[in-house]
């Protein structure tokens, strides 16, 4: 099978033009399943609960789950990206998952990063594993990495890729993926974004790039520029996930 990451640069809040952008770049990508960045329709630093409740989508009948769900069913391939979701009066960090049939389910970020607490609700699905027939997917988000056991849960429950939309800004990420993919022989994709942003009286946060794909060895098969946006796949024997 092949998967893909997505690396895209979002202008904040305008949801429109970095759907269309997204819906163009994957145009020609050949792939069984993309992982797109965490709140790759918004952009990243919000500066108020209220900035986060007007953007919010709910999930999959926001404008942004029925253009993937489109892309998806077009191009016959599953799509995993993160967005700000509403449900009901709640706000969550999260990453919807789709597939050529329809929407296949939806993980809430558990480790919220620094003043993402004050924005989102504290999420309630727990990790996720979603059986896609060619594989089985675990799926975390941003800084979930930095605890050994989001990776670890997600290969007791039977995952073979990780699949991590993500928003980096802290050091270290790539490099510790490698030891959580080895560690738990399982195959990560980590898709990050690219690009400056610095809102209201927020300090500027640069995000690092560098998205990439690790076998279940922790072998790099792809890895995007820091600078860089666009799309990098690689082909993979997800079963040998299951060998540990
Ligand atoms: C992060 O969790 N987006 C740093």
């Amino acid at each position: 099978m092949r998967i893909g990451v997505y690396q895209n640069c979002p202008r904040f809040g305008e949801v429109d033009y970095n759907v269309e952008q997204a819906l163009r770049d994957l145009e020609t990508t050949e792939a069984d399943l993309i992982v797109m960045p965490e709140l790759f329709n918004t952009g990243y630093q919000f500066i108020s609960r209220r900035e986060v409740e007007d953007l919010a989508e709910e999930v999959p009948s926001g404008k942004t789950s029925q253009a993937l769900l489109g892309l998806s069913r077009d191009k016959k391939m599953f799509v995993v990206f993160g967005l700000a979701e509403r449900h009901g009066e709640k706000f969550y960090n999260s990453a919807a998952v789709v597939g050529p049939k329809g929407f296949v389910g939806i993980y809430r970020k558990v480790h919220l990063f620094s003043e993402e607490k004050t924005l989102f609700d504290r999420a309630d699905t727990g990790f996720q594993v979603f059986d896609l027939g060619f594989a089985r997917i675990g799926v975390m988000i941003c800084f979930d990495w930095i605890f050994p056991e989001s990776a670890r849960v997600l290969a007791l429950l039977g995952a073979d890729i990780i699949c991590h939309p993500a928003n980096l800004v802290l050091p270290h990420c790539q490099k510790a993926m490698v030891t959580r993919s080895l560690e738990n022989g399982i195959f990560s994709a980590t898709a990050n974004r690219i690009g400056v942003e610095s809102r209201g009286h927020k300090g500027a946060l640069t995000f690092t790039g560098e998205s990439q794909i690790l076998d279940n060895a922790g072998r790099t098969l792809t890895r995007l520029g820091p600078h860089e946006a666009g799309v990098a796949v690689a082909d993979i024997a997800a079963q040998r996930a299951r060998n540990k």
